[in-house]
């Protein structure tokens, strides 16, 4: 198959969105990564997810709608979901929230769950697709499973391409690391730390909001142990550079590549990824040492992603 590249005007949308109606894959821009979408309804759709991703079955996809509205045809919204969705939406912040028995969502997105991931993204890109296609887009990022994620088309494409129908060219995701995850279908939960930083969060609900961690039970949702893995292997909190090591910097701590030369966490986060596909090409196969990054605002989605790519490989 040969992946077609669209443009993100009125005709290439319109494009996407019929490969969508027809249960085709199309790969788009969020704010925080380029996601893999198809029709959620449509299960031999979802299952091309699956396998253009290499992705275990037993990890549920996110759902991806154009407005609250919209959500409300599939999840039932309770009083945190209402708050968080209000303040947050559109934004990089997902809600897992409990899936009406009517929804019609494929039981390969929640794998079975009676909850679902849903999430109404900013970028105009998305915004469009979803208003032009009219229904829930399941998407996980456009990744193969367990490696770096996309924020680039050409990320996409290296990774992807010749395994799905589509990809819209949106540029560069801003965020630049994936939505943070609550579950809200219980006493709210943080599940992954993401472009929305869990003091924000908090700010909003008014308490603490714990962070769900099961290493014992890593085929729990959202919590694979090892995932974002590059070729090489990452050495962290590293203050000085071996020899033999490339360097990825972080502030004053300069390398080969820094994050942020001005120690600003939302800039590094946008770099997270781009650096660490070109840095891990820059590597060839050499240890990528890291400088320590702060566990304040999006250090915490920055230092989660590193830890889980520093992990040992099963
Ligand atoms: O920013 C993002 O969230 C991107 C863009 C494309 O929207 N998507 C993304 O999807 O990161 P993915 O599949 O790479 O990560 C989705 C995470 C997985 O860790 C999955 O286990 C979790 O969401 N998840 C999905 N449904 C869930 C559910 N019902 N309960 C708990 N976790 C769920
Ligand atoms: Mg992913």
């Amino acid at each position: 198959m040969k992946t077609e590249v669209l443009n993100s005007d009125n005709a290439g949308l319109a494009r996407a969105a019929v490969i969508l109606s027809d249960g085709g894959l199309v790969a788009f821009p969020t704010e925080t990564v380029y996601g893999l979408g198809a029709d959620a309804r449509n299960d031999r759709a979802v299952a091309g997810i699956y396998e253009a991703k290499g992705r275990p079955s037993f990890n549920p996809l996110i759902v991806h709608v154009a407005s609250v509205e919209h959500a409300r045809d599939y999840v039932e919204f309770n009083r945190s979901a209402e708050d968080l969705a209000s303040a947050f939406w559109p934004g990089p912040l997902t809600l897992v929230v409990p899936l009406r028995p009517d929804s019609g969502i494929s039981k390969l997105v929640t794998a079975g769950n009676d909850t679902l991931a849903i999430r109404v993204p900013h970028h105009p890109v998305a915004r469009s697709l979803l208003t032009a296609f009219g229904g829930p887009v399941a998407a996980p990022s456009a990744n193969p499973s367990g490696y770096l994620s996309p924020t680039t088309l050409e990320h996409v494409l290296l990774g992807l391409g010749g395994k799905f129908t589509a990809a819209i060219d949106g540029g560069n995701c801003s965020v630049g690391v994936e939505s943070t995850i609550v579950d809200v279908s219980r006493e709210p939960v943080l599940l992954r730390p993401g472009g929305i930083p869990k003091e924000t969060l908090e700010d909003c609900i008014g308490r603490p909001l714990d962070q769900f961690s099961n290493p014992s039970n890593p085929t729990a949702p959202g919590q694979l142990v090892s995932h974002y893995a590059t070729k090489a292997p990452l050495r962290l909190d590293a203050e000085t550079v071996k020899e033999d090591e490339v360097y990825l910097g972080f502030h004053k701590c300069d390398g080969d590549m820094n994050l942020s030369p001005a120690g600003d966490l939302v800039e590094a986060a946008a770099n997270l990824f781009l650096m660490l596909h070109d840095i891990d090409a820059l590597a060839d196969g050499r240890t990528i040492a890291v400088a320590r990054i702060p566990m304040t605002g999006l250090g915490l989605a920055i230092n989660d992603r590193l830890k889980r790519a520093a992990a040992p490989r099963p």
